[in-house]
């Protein structure tokens, strides 16, 4: 019997900028997923997940193709093989495994992507296919696009992969180049799930980065051809040319070049636990989401109010959007004041049931101990 576990995720800074070739900086917490697995001896699949009480069944030798493998998890399963596959040219071991999670789902966590992680690692394990795991990261993000059908950036398969204990990741999603960046080791990570579960995530999603593409090409002619995407824009050539630019890309443009700069003032206030310039950043990120990106919502907004009242360091939305989980850092001394307060206020402005849960930045991907 074969265990790996891959952790969930929340995303400090550098929101919707991952499918712009622009900068994140995400966290690997220790909510994970854990595969149990052993193989067998022939091709076929057998793939039962605790928490949904669901299974499927697949043949590796002939996988199903997207349209006909159901939505549930499975797509994630099946895309993880399809992509291995389509990449090494060769047919993986067939598991019999069952996938149990600590990841709650709809929060916002990225527990597909922990799902892709997990599979990605048995079966580079089981097969000796000694793929790095930045490759792994990449064939799991293209897992998603073709079977789940979201046109996802790197963050959430990449942070699953390659985090390292005690620090959050950052990578610059054009070149690739990562680097482990130590978190004060006297601040929380707390992850406030406004209970609002996520709606029309994946076409929004998809509309927001072809309003990402229609932006560039509206810069391009200004620009010049080297601007390839938003990351090519400085914010100084946004100030000039983005009036030019009509809306909503304009504001999405704003977003994304604003949020790119964000990501890079925050590492030098991180290294420093700067408490005042890290809360100032993330404010101006979230509102940045709110107003230009148009992905939150009434309960994210609710909650970033009450983390920042109850005495939060800095806290903005996280993740995709649309409901979900805020992120909060907060000092470990005043956890307990913090989450009683930041519920408590929460609850006065709506009907949701908030869940806090205080996490440590965890290592990327392994086997079980
Ligand atoms: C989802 C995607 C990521 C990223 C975030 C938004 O989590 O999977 O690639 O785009 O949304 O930052």
């Amino acid at each position: 019997m074969l265990c790996v576990r891959a952790p969930g995720r929340v995303n400090l800074i550098g929101e919707h900028t991952d499918y712009n070739e622009g900068y994140v900086l995400p966290v690997a917490v220790n909510l994970e997923v854990r595969v149990h697995a052993n193989p067998r001896s022939d091709s076929r699949c057998r793939v039962y997940s605790e928490l949904l009480d669901e299974q499927c069944e697949f043949d590796l030798a002939s996988l199903p193709t997207p349209e006909a493998t159901p939505p549930t998890f499975a797509r994630y399963v099946v895309g993880v093989a399809w992509a291995l596959q389509q990449h090494t040219g060769r047919t993986l071991t067939g598991i019999e495994a069952t996938i149990s999670s600590t990841l709650p789902i709809g929060a916002g966590l990225s527990s597909s992507a922990a799902i892709e992680a997990a599979f990605a690692m048995l079966w580079n394990i089981l097969d000796g296919l000694h793929l790095e795991r930045m490759q792994l990261a990449l064939l799991c993000q293209r897992a998603e696009q073709v079977y789940a059908g979201v046109q996802c950036g790197l963050m959430d398969q990449a942070v699953s992969l390659l985090s390292k204990a005690g620090h959050a990741l950052f990578l610059d999603t054009r070149t690739l180049f990562t680097q482990s960046i130590p978190i004060p080791e006297e601040w929380a990570i707390v992850v406030a799930d406004t209970g609002k579960p996520r709606a029309l995530t994946d076409s929004e999603y998809n509309l927001r980065r072809a309003q990402c593409e229609q932006a560039v090409a509206a810069l391009r002619p200004l620009l010049g051809e080297e601007v390839s995407t938003l990351r090519d824009v400085s914010p100084e050539q946004a100030a000039l040319y983005l009036p030019l630019v009509s809306e909503p890309m304009r504001r999405r443009a704003r977003h994304v070049i604003g949020e790119n700069a964000r990501v890079l003032e925050f590492l030098t206030a991180l290294r420093h636990a700067e408490q005042a310039h890290i809360r100032a950043l993330m404010l101006a990120s979230h509102a940045s989401l709110r107003d230009d990106y148009e992905v939150s919502c009434a309960e994210l907004d609710a909650m970033v109010d009450a983390c920042l009242a109850a005495g939060a360091i800095g806290a903005r939305m996280t993740g995709a959007g649309f409901g979900g989980a805020c992120v909060a850092l907060v000092e470990k001394t005043r956890v307990a004041q913090f989450l009683a307060e930041a519920e408590q206020r929460y609850r006065t402005q709506t009907n949701y049931t908030p869940r806090f849960f205080v996490c440590e930045a965890v290592a990327g991907a392994s086997v079980c101990n």
